[in-house]
């Protein structure tokens, strides 16, 4: 009992610790002790996914920054060697159907590096920082819709619409259909709950709308995000109308989820650690925010959005820490397990926001780093700050061990969030 099934694969012996059972609930409300589990036993392990599809778990820090960026290692799913050849496994239902394949998230060089340079023409760290007054203004806004109340619940009124509101914006989507929008996008993540189906759906309109909006914003000159994507140009060349549909919208899909997880792991974190959260607020208070900049890097190296990155296809036989991966092996590179792990981060299971050497990789590594980041930690900057200072006294209105978490694969995140604070 308790040796796991193929403990011959390590060569490193029995552990004596029973094997964690993984994807259950338990394991979606802290897979923290498993994630050292596998660090310690069985840091690359055959694992079968819910779905009953096998994949390469990757735990170690070392290995899974390796792992991010070895070029043997395919985003394109026409490298799985089971029958699903060509499904898509980015995560973002219903993508395959509507035609929305070649994004960034899915494709290898050259095509990648055609696509990346074109898109970074477009989406600056320039353009993100000019947002910034428009992300507190939305912030504030959200906000005063239950300040006077004296409780919310933070994923739904705030978490969630922000960062869609937010990309919306900044792609240039006419106020008036952005509900649409965020109706939409909250059909395809509440999908682990509803019917395939409405997922499908709503891909599919989300879909058609991108394809008008593009086709009326060509004959304009907006200075917006997808105005610039059409006119984005490198040596003559420009991206089609089908790239511009399909990287608008994993840029609605990759900056949605992720960043809701951000804000609402952030928030829930600090509420679960009151030295830290004081320390923050007493930084913030003063004007300083060099703790914020560091925290937010740590919320995300503590509790990350995503929890294992997107799938990875090995296109030839190869070694990752010592373990052979078999050519068409589907790989998923853990991120929450990684960014844990004590060989490379002092003390890793303590949350300090002050901590310096924190290369994280909650954005990832390689060619595929986050895009979104510059725009995903102005988000979570602004958001955690905002809530502290406006609502100082917030905390949980339910016990810990009460609050839900979604049991996810790519991403980890609360369903609801409850709090309470004095009204203001
Ligand atoms: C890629 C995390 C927010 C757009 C990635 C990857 C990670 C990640 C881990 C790499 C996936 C892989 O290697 O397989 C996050 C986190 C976010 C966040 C934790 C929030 C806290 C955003 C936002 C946007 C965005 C706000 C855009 C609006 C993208 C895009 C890629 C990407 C387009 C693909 C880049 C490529 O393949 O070249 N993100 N992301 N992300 N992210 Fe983010």
């Amino acid at each position: 009992p308790g040796r796991p099934p193929d403990a011959h694969r390590y060569g490193r012996g029995v552990p004596d610790a029973p094997v964690p059972e993984l994807f259950g609930q338990e394991f979606a409300t802290d897979p923290y002790p498993a994630y050292a589990w596998l660090r310690e036993h069985a840091p690359v392990r055959r694992t079968t996914l819910p779905s009953g599809v096998e994949a390469w778990l990757v735990t170690r820090y070392a290995d899974a920054r390796q792992a991010l960026a070895d070029p043997r290692l395919s985003k394109n799913p026409v490298h799985h060697a089971d029958g699903a050849r060509g499904k898509s496994k980015t995560g973002i239902p219903g993508e395959r159907s509507a035609g929305l394949m070649t994004h960034l998230l899915n494709i290898d060089p050259p095509d990648h590096t055609r696509l990346r340079r074109l898109v970074s023409k477009a989406f600056t760290p320039r353009r993100v920082a000019a947002f910034a007054p428009r992300v507190q203004e939305l912030t504030d806004h959200l906000i005063d819709g239950f300040a006077g109340r004296g409780s919310a619940d933070l994923i739904h009124e705030f978490a969630f619409p922000l960062p869609i509101y937010a990309i919306c914006d900044l792609l240039g989507i006419p106020r008036e259909d952005q509900d649409d929008l965020r109706d939409w996008a909250g059909m395809m993540i509440r999908h682990g709950t509803g019917p395939r189906g409405g997922v499908a759906r709503a891909v599919k309109k989300i879909r058609g709308y991108l394809a008008q909006l593009i086709h009326k914003k060509r004959l304009g000159d907006g200075d917006d995000l997808v105005s610039a994507l059409i006119r984005a140009s490198d040596h003559g060349e420009q991206l089609t109308e089908e790239e511009v549909v399909a990287m608008c919208f994993v840029l609605l899909f990759a900056g949605f989820e992720t960043t809701i997880n951000l804000i609402g792991n952030g928030t829930h974190a600090l509420l679960r650690h009151p030295g830290q959260r004081a320390a923050l607020q007493g930084a913030l208070a003063r004007g300083e925010h060099r703790l914020l900049e560091t925290g937010v890097e740590e919320l995300l190296r503590f509790d990350g959005p995503v929890e294992m990155a997107t799938w990875r296809y090995a296109t030839e036989a190869l070694e990752i820490g010592g373990t052979a991966v078999a050519e068409g092996d589907p790989v998923l590179v853990v991120l929450a397990a990684a960014d844990r792990d004590p060989a490379r981060f002092d003390g890793p299971g303590a949350l300090d926001l002050a901590r310096r050497d924190n290369k994280h990789l909650g954005y990832g590594h390689g060619i595929h780093y986050c895009l979104g980041a510059p725009l995903a930690r102005l988000e979570g900057q602004t958001a955690l700050a905002t809530l502290l200072t406006r609502l100082p006294d917030l905390r949980l209105a339910v016990d810990p061990g009460e609050l839900r978490w979604r049991g996810g694969l790519i991403m980890r995140g609360l369903r609801t969030l409850p709090v309470e604070f004095t009204p203001r």
